[in-house]
This record gives structure tokens, sequence and C-alpha cells, in this order.
């Protein structure tokens, strides 16, 4: 059963936080075309084994990630532990497909871990349900091994109660070796492979009882089935949904219109893993405005980098992240603590709210006086520009004669102070 009031309290400081960094790496770094080039180009785990054999990031400093990460405004990170093709970042004693036998001979989770912890921020776990390397797997015929249309696989025997057992214990072994985690981020449930097939009420409920404050994200089910839109969450629901590449258009809610947690999962480029030809990078601009979207809406976003197979975050990656906690330095109070502000959003941008005080987020500007929706002459204690905290007039003249709403004037310039987004927080009585 579900426990509502639990799940109330434990997720308090992720409602807070708002903003986080998702981290996808592995061996995939080094043929450096995303985390799904076995499934994609159909590659062998022999054939793959070669990178296992070469894997050594020799520039890993898990610190410097953290401090970026501490800079950009984000509060909490999930890193892979073990993605889709098997490999674990871990030092895990139920495999010897591990980072520690490869050259680079560490465990890279519990650097990872002590790294973004030392910085101050929560520590997740992203683990994959799918399992390409382990023999137990499904291969021939499922939807996304690299050797489902293999016909050597055909027929082959596939214990998969066997593969549940070693999926647990080393979901078993990360919440046991590692010391507090904040987040476990299971990915992803399809077809048939859902629910009780990873036998997910005794998995979550051993996570739970090994990690009590935990939060788990909802890919335990399929998205489309989640549970949690029905409004009867399964006790293997998950604690927020998990929307992908995607912005909800208008937030999300369960059946009878309560609105659920969530965290809308985003990449700076289109790959998760490293992709040295994927130059498509996403505007600081666009991604701070995306990050007031999630929040705007009650959700979250978790921002992703795919370092490189030396162990570094790609420059254009650092530079948006750089930027952003410019922005973030001076506007965090319109983030952090906040969600939908219940008032229509405006032509200029969007609205967030925390508690008594209303942040006004300007993306263009407008013509002359800038209308602040849903709030009354009265209403208002004061009104700021939140970067640099100077009053903002509240004009009334000809011009806004004709209209209920309360104007003010943001300056004289037609260029916003801050073109990416100039933020007016309006404190209420
Ligand atoms: C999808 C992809 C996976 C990625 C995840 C991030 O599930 O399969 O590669 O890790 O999205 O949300």
């Amino acid at each position: 059963m579900f426990d509502r009031q639990a799940h109330a309290q434990r997720t308090q400081w992720f409602v807070n936080d708002r903003f986080g960094m998702f981290i996808h790496w592995g061996l995939y770094a080094i043929p450096a075309r995303g985390e799904w080039v076995r499934s994609v180009e159909r590659i062998s785990n022999e054939e793959y084994q070669r990178y296992f054999h070469e894997f050594n990031p020799v520039d890993y400093d898990p610190r410097t990630w953290a401090r970026l990460a501490k800079q950009a405004g984000m509060r909490y990170a999930v890193m892979t532990a073990k993605h889709h093709d098997g490999f674990c970042l871990f030092d895990s004693k139920h495999t010897d497909y591990k980072a520690t036998n490869t050259p680079a001979g560490r465990d890279l989770v519990r650097e990872y871990i002590e790294a973004f912890r030392a910085e101050g921020l929560k520590v997740g776990l992203y683990y994959s349900l799918l399992d390409w390397h382990h023999p137990d797997y499904p291969h021939y015929g499922d939807a996304h091994h690299p050797m489902r249309e293999n016909e050597l696989f055909k027929g082959a025997q596939h214990n998969f109660g066997r593969y549940v057992d070693y999926l647990h214990a080393q979901v078993r072994e990360l919440c046991t070796n590692y010391g507090k985690l904040d987040l476990m981020w299971f990915d992803f449930s399809y077809g048939e492979l859902f629910g009780e097939a990873w036998r997910a009420t005794e998995l979550v409920r051993m996570v739970r009882s090994l990690q009590p404050g935990i939060l788990i994200d909802n890919r335990l089910e399929e998205a489309a089935a989640n549970s949690m839109l029905s409004g009867e969450p399964a006790e293997y629901a998950g604690d927020f949904l998990s929307p992908e590449q995607l912005l909800p258009p208008q937030g999300m809610f369960d059946c009878n219109g309560n609105p659920l947690l969530w965290e809308a999962c985003i990449t700076l480029n289109n790959n998760w893993g490293y992709c040295h030809n994927d130059t498509y990078y996403k505007p600081a601009s666009m991604v701070i405005r995306k990050l007031v979207e999630c929040v705007s809406k009650g959700g979250n976003m978790l921002l992703n980098v795919g370092p490189d197979a030396r162990g570094r975050i790609p420059q254009a990656s650092v530079r948006i992240l750089e930027q952003m906690g410019e922005w973030m330095a001076v506007n965090q109070d319109a983030i952090y603590g906040c969600g939908h502000a219940d008032i229509d959003k405006p032509d200029y941008g969007r609205v967030t709210r925390n508690g008594n005080t209303l942040y006004f987020h300007v993306t263009e500007n407008t013509v002359g006086l800038l209308p602040l929706l849903g709030v009354e002459r009265s209403d208002i204690r004061s009104v700021r520009l939140l970067a640099t905290g100077a009053e903002l007039p509240i004009i009334e003249d000809f011009r806004t004669a004709h209209y209920n709403n309360v104007f003010v004037k943001l300056g004289d310039s037609p260029i916003l102070p801050d073109e990416a987004d100039t933020v007016v927080a309006v404190m209420l009585r």
C-alpha cells in the first residue's frame, strides 16, 4: 500500500531543490556514439569487450564535476551505476564486468558519491533494469537487446529469475556499501518486463528498508501505465514521474486532478552518453527557461552531462552550466522552494511562486509597461528586480486606465536586463 504521508515527508527536499545533474558515463564513452551504441549497431559482447580492456579515464576527478554542478545551482545528482550495457561503474562482488577490473582500477561510483556529498549535493544512482551483457537477460526476440535478431541466439536458454536475483543483489550492494543514498533511478520497464517481472515490490521494500528516506523513480512500471496516474499507486510506483526529453504541456496530474511530483530529464545536446559528433547543444538561455518552465508547472529538471572516455565533461556542457550558474546566482529564489503560481501564464514568460512571493519571469520584453497578472494593487507589499533588489515602480497613467491589471516599469531600454530571463519578485501582503 502506498503511504501518502510518508511520501510527502520524504519528498520535501526534492520539491524544494528542483534542479539536479544527470550523469551518463561508462564504456560507451569510448565509441562515443551514445549509450545505445550496442543496441543500435548490434554490437556483440565480444566486439564490445575491447572497450572494457581499454577503459582508463585518466582525467576522472568527480570533485570538478561536483563543483560545476554546485556552481550551476544544481542541488542533487544522479549517476549511472550500471547502464543497459551491463557495465558496472561500482565494485560489485556479483560480476567481473566492472570498472575495478578495467585499467581504471577504481570504484567510480564511490568516488562520485564522496565528491558530490563533499560539495553538499544529494546523491542518487541510476541503475539499468536492462542488461545486455548478462547471459540470463533475454537476447533473441527482445525489443532492444543487441543480439535480438541474431539467429545464433535463437532458442538460447535464459534463466530470467536468476537475472532478477542478480539485479536485486546488485541493488542491495548499492544500498548497503555507499552510505546514505538520496535517489534510486531505475530504468526502464517495457513489454512484459514491468512491475513484478522485476519482483518490484520485494525490490522496493528492500531499497526502502536499507535506505529509509530514499526517493525512487517511476520506471519499475511502464511510463504510460504508471499507477500513480490512476490515483491508486502500487507500492513500487515510485515517488515521482520521469518525463523524458519533453516537458509536460500542463504539468502532471492523476485521474482525480491531484498534482503529481515529476522530474523532466533532459540532455544538453541530443545524447545521454558521450557522442563526439553531437554538437547540437541547447543554448544556456533555453535551458534556463526550461528549468523555469518545469518549476512553473510544479516539476523538477534533471539536466544531463555525458563525460568522455577520459572522464571529462565536454567543454560545451561546462560553458552552458557556467552560464546557468550566473543566472541562478542572483535568481535562485525564483527556483528553490517554488512551484506553480495558480496564475495564468503571461504572454511575456512564466510565473513561479513560493509562499506569498510571486516571481514573474520575463523572457520577452513588453512594450512600455509590464502587467502583473493575477495580483491586485492592494495585495502588493513590494516589487523588486530579483537580480539586483532594485525597486520597480508601479505605474498608473493614461495608458493603464483601461485595464484592471497592475503595471510596473522594468526600465527605459527595450532590451531586458537579462535576456535569458529577467525576474520580477512581487512580495504579497
Ligand atoms: C532512456 C534511454 C536511456 C537513458 C534514459 C534517461 O531510457 O534508454 O539510455 O539512460 O532514457 O532517462
